[in-house]
């Protein structure tokens, strides 16, 4: 989608398919719905009067109003003006793509952006605008027997209206706004495609086509016989229950850092990539078990992050982990009771091989020592435990850093893709005591604090760097009928990481 600024205040003279325009509670009209009104021998007031709310969100379409060039003004419900804020205006703004992509438009401009907005700088508003005409593009139909291309959206152009002052900060914002949605899409798509299509070597061949994409992204994927030969006996666990073949995926992304900034070392992102949980020999229940195909979302967040940054072209250093297996019971499977060794030479008694999730990404959090990281984050669906503390809305965070904890929170509720901090405290580890090994995979006190166990099994491989652990399990996919992956936690990611370059 191509993105761009217009600087004006002759909102009627705007030709354009659909002009979004923020109408308050109460009839209160933003300054671009009183250039309308006043164009239009006030048609706005009178409908407004009669037919709308303002509710946040809420859209009438009027079409032709004289005295406007634009074929159609939309007004948009911005709730009440005392509680205007950025929730309210990305709700709006995609409120306004949606209906756009549902007509079939090709291009749209929108004046949400000149409204005053608490606490949002330019750059934010037009990365939230970016994201939300990006996101209301996403169509899958990748495995669809024919897909049909009338389906498919045709919203191409996208424009934001701007104050002269601010409109390159704006631009700067959309073409941010821009690369997350892309991000995101790939996100989304690889949480998406089902468990026979999207297998580690799958995703191993994706990261290869993402290395051809980007000059500044050099791959490489290990297999089974390098893994073994890095000692990741933790990992091999997991995947030796499946006929698939695991891949260990290496992404290295290098922006043209300046010099000033060298010795910081480089972020690590660290993603589960289980491309099908059945729970192996502790088996899961046969209800939905089809939405574990999304046990790789950690995995696909770190693909549409890195996809986002290379995009932007970020002035700094970023690696992806990825371990990437099945979870299947048979035959060669690990069974509850057996002790394996990880890469840290730290054993581990499988007591549970449903919670495999930590037993690939340990390997890879010991693995990440050697690029001597300034901060290490590991992204996975990785507890029901987490889904049952904060439900669908915020991720769970894990870090003893507060410094990078507190980082996180704020870069969650900018890019408005919440996380909420939850304990990994020392006094949680005497539950992962093993009788026969250094430590167990699953907390001894049954599902008490289920994803705060997890997160201190991760921490006794995370020592040697800031650490940071994101349970996405609940926020990474949508239940309903927008069954899907929702690209979750990218744009708190590329918030974070935008962040840490001036
Ligand atoms: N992938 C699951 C976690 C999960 C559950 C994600 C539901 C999304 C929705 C993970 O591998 C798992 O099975 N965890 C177990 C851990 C338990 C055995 C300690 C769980 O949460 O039940
Ligand atoms: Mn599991
Ligand atoms: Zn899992």
């Amino acid at each position: 989608m191509e993105f761009s600024t217009q600087s004006t205040s002759a909102y009627h003279q705007i030709k354009t398919a659909a002009l979004a325009v923020g109408v308050f509670a109460d009839g209160q009209m933003s300054a671009a719905a009183d250039v309308i009104d006043r164009a239009s021998a006030n048609q706005v007031k009178s409908v407004v009067k009669q037919d709308f709310h303002s509710k946040v969100g809420e859209i009438l379409v009027l079409r032709h109003l004289p005295g406007v060039r634009a074929e159609r003004v939309m007004l948009v419900g911005l709730g009440k003006q005392a509680d205007y804020n950025i929730k309210a205006f990305q709700k709006a703004e995609s409120a306004f793509a949606k209906q756009c992509v549902a007509l079939g438009l090709t291009q749209a401009t929108t004046a949400l952006t000149t409204v005053a907005c608490p606490g949002a700088e330019p750059t934010l508003l037009g990365r939230l605008s970016g994201q939300a005409a990006s996101s209301a593009t996403y169509h899958y139909d990748q495995t669809m027997g024919k897909p049909d291309p009338k389906l498919r959206p045709k919203l191409k152009k996208y424009a934001a209206l701007s104050e002269r002052a601010t409109t390159r900060a704006l631009q700067t914002g959309l073409d941010q706004g821009a690369a997350l949605g892309q991000g995101m899409a790939l996100t989304r798509t690889l949480g998406n495609l089902p468990g026979n299509i999207c297998t580690p070597t799958y995703l191993g061949n994706q990261a290869r086509a993402l290395g051809r994409q980007f000059k500044s992204i050099k791959v490489s994927v290990l297999e089974k016989k390098q893994i073994e030969a890095l000692g990741m006996g933790s990992f091999l666990s997991v995947a030796k229950g499946s006929h698939e073949a695991p891949r260990f995926i290496v992404m290295h992304y290098k922006g043209k850092t300046p010099a000033k900034n060298k010795s910081a070392g480089p972020i690590v992102l660290v993603g589960k990539g289980i491309t099908f949980d059945t729970g192996g020999i502790s088996i899961k229940p046969a209800a939905a078990m089809d939405e574990m195909k999304y046990d790789m979302c950690g995995a696909a967040t770190v693909f549409g992050t890195m996809h986002a940054m290379a995009t932007l072209q970020w002035e700094g250093e970023l690696i992806g982990l990825i371990p990437s297996c099945e979870n299947m019971p048979s035959g060669t499977a690990t069974k509850p009771g057996d002790v394996v060794k990880s890469m840290s030479g730290q054993t581990i008694e499988v007591l549970n091989t449903d919670a495999e999730g930590r037993l690939i990404l340990c390997d890879a959090l010991t693995y990440a020592e050697r690029f001597k990281p300034s901060a290490v984050i590991d992204i996975a669906t990785l507890t029901g435990a987490c889904i049952v503390a904060l439900g669908t809305v915020n991720s769970g965070l894990f870090s003893p850093d507060d410094a990078l904890a507190d980082e996180l929170l704020t870069s969650g509720k900018r890019a408005l893709d919440p996380a909420w901090r939850l304990p990994v405290e020392d006094e949680y580890q005497e539950l992962l005591k093993s009788n026969f090994a250094d430590i167990a995979n699953i907390g001894n006190s049954g599902p008490k604090a289920g994803a705060t166990t997890a997160a201190c099994f991760l921490a006794r491989f995370a020592k040697a760097y800031r650490w940071a652990h994101l349970d996405i399990a609940g926020t990474s996919w949508l239940g309903g009928a927008q069954k899907g992956a929702s690209g979750r936690p990218v744009p708190l990611l590329v918030d974070y990481l935008l962040r840490q370059t001036p």
